[in-house]
């Protein structure tokens, strides 16, 4: 979906622009911001943080779920991502993981510099895996 945006979403997609500028990405040079909407109403942010060896690299959109998660929120609304590119910017398929584990029916809000699009988690991890797949 594009278009409609929402106010509380553009409010996200601002915190999201500006966790960007304290992303730590000296190796790709892609700096990346996400900002988390929980159920509570709370909002924290990430940006990606790299490293020298490479794999070690947390994306911006689980460094935001991860301070959200110990800090004691479990449920979340919408994740707006925001990058240096001029394409809106998806999470990677293990952030997707990540934040099926909460919320499967979050909003996702893709933005660029001048449009975005909306969509929802479940909507792009089809056939997830998650703890219900380990009760039979
Ligand atoms: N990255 C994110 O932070 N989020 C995404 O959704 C895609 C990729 C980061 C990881 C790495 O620091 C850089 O972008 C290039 O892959």
């Amino acid at each position: 979906m594009r278009g409609f945006c929402g106010m509380k979403y553009k409010q996200l997609i601002e915190r999201a622009k500006e966790a960007m500028d304290k992303a730590y990405a000296p190796y790709s040079r892609f700096r990346v911001g996400a900002a988390l909407l929980c159920g509570s109403g709370r909002i924290f942010s990430g940006a990606n943080i790299e490293n020298a060896s490479y794999g070690v690299t947390c994306c911006a959109e689980r460094v935001a779920l991860f301070k959200a998660v110990s800090e004691g929120e479990t449920e979340f609304d919408a994740i707006a991502v925001v990058s240096g590119s001029k394409m809106p910017t998806y999470p990677c398929g293990v952030c997707r993981q990540a934040l099926f584990e909460f919320s499967p029916k979050m909003k996702v809000i893709a933005a660029a510099e001048e449009n975005y699009q909306i969509t929802t988690l479940d909507a792009l991890l089809p056939c997830a895996f998650s703890g219900k797949d380990m009760e039979n």
